[in-house]
């Protein structure tokens, strides 16, 4: 996935480079850095030394030493001062300048913590915006996975009323679900009232036809013409590949455009393109209903071709809705609150 958050400790994370929330002198501290130091182990100082320090919003690369990475970079985030020192802008260089670091090193993964959001009291959800806007910004011209490093949980609620909005949402939802389950009746069309549960629909079976069993089928059957073959095959659905070419197609959209705004890597969109009888994972057919920014119906109908639905009683597929059916279809965003409810993110590797 190009742009993910987890919940970890960064020195556990693998990627080929890992960033380091350091300070102008670059001979490590507390935090995220003196985690890093203490994991990676004393030769990481011994280099640092020689870097002659750093200023605030560049980045400079290390080996990776005890890490599980080719490089460190340290990168050194600005003390937060209530923020009209031009804070924002040094925070968003301490991103782009390792992004770029990690791009010119060959780096095909890297993970950030969430720089200046602790010692330095950069106030948690603003330092997400500015980490995930900055991601989002490079992943709009390279390719590489970018994975930020949640470390505590509890200061990413900080503040949040749209997560209290989806608490409530999903709420309602369970609540509304629990009470027809009790009431346990349903007025059936003609105005009567069961007082028991209503009887399950018996699923329908669908029939499949493949294109051998209809030749064989009109070569045996006398009702079935050559032309019923053909016209039942042209009726025949869509594969969820089929049916996603078509709808990049009516969108006037571009492969690149697409996969770019489903958070999709580059590689499983070409596995989609040429495989017709692809089947793709939940979150991944989701992200790419998304980024075509279909309608709740339309993103039901998608769904469908590769066997899925979404309900009412699990909590990814609420805030899916939740979304959707606000017109929100920022998958970062949506990614963000998915993470926040401990969800499967949208997109995949
Ligand atoms: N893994 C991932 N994230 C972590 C970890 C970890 N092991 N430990 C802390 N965090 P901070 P800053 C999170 O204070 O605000 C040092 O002394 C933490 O919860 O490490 O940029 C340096 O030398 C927070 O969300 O860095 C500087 O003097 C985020 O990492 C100063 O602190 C950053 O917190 C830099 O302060």
């Amino acid at each position: 996935m190009p742009f993910c958050l987890i919940r970890a400790d960064i020195t556990g994370v693998s990627a080929d480079a890992i960033v380091n929330a350091a300070n102008n002198s670059l001979l490590g501290g507390g935090g995220v850095d003196g985690a890093i130091h203490r994991a990676a182990g004393p030769q990481l100082l011994e280099e640092c030394r020689t870097l002659g320090g750093c200023e605030t919003g560049q980045a400079k690369a290390t080996k990776g030493y005890g890490l599980d990475c080719s490089y460190i970079i340290h990168t050194v985030g600005p003390v937060w001062r209530g923020g009209s020192s031009g804070e924002e802008e040094k925070l968003r260089g301490c991103y782009r300048n390792s992004l770029a670091l990690a791009k010119q090193l060959g780096c095909k993964s890297i993970a950030f913590p969430l720089i200046s959001a602790g010692i330095y009291g950069y106030p948690v959800r603003a330092a997400i915006e500015v980490a995930s806007s900055e991601a989002r910004d490079f992943l709009e011209e390279n390719e590489m996975d970018i994975t930020l490093v949640i470390f505590d949980r509890k200061s990413f609620d900080i503040g949040s009323e749209k997560f209290a909005d989806i608490r409530q949402f999903i709420d309602d939802a369970y609540a509304e679900a629990r009470q027809e389950r009790e009431r346990g009746r349903r007025v059936a069309e003609d105005g009567r009232v069961f007082n028991s549960p209503a009887p399950m629909a018996k699923p329908k079976r669908r029939r499949m036809f493949t294109a051998a069993k209809m030749s064989e089928c009109a070569a045996v059957c006398e009702e079935c013409s050559e032309d019923d073959v053909s016209r039942l095959l042209a009726a025949r659905d869509e594969s969820f590949s089929q049916a996603l070419l078509r709808l990049i197609d009516e969108h006037g959209m571009t492969d690149v455009e697409t996969y770019k705004r489903a958070n999709i890597d580059r590689k499983l969109f070409s596995k989609i393109r040429s495989d017709v009888h692809y089947k793709p994972k939940k979150q991944t057919a989701v992200a790419f209903a998304v980024a075509l920014r279909l309608t709740l119906a339309e993103t039901e109908s998608l769904l469908a071709k590769a066997g899925f639905a979404l309900s009412d009683s699990l909590e990814f597929d609420l805030i899916v809705k939740y979304h959707i059916s606000r017109g929100i279809y920022d998958i970062f965003e949506i990614n963000e609150a998915l993470f926040r409810f401990d969800q499967t993110l949208l997109g995949q590797k």
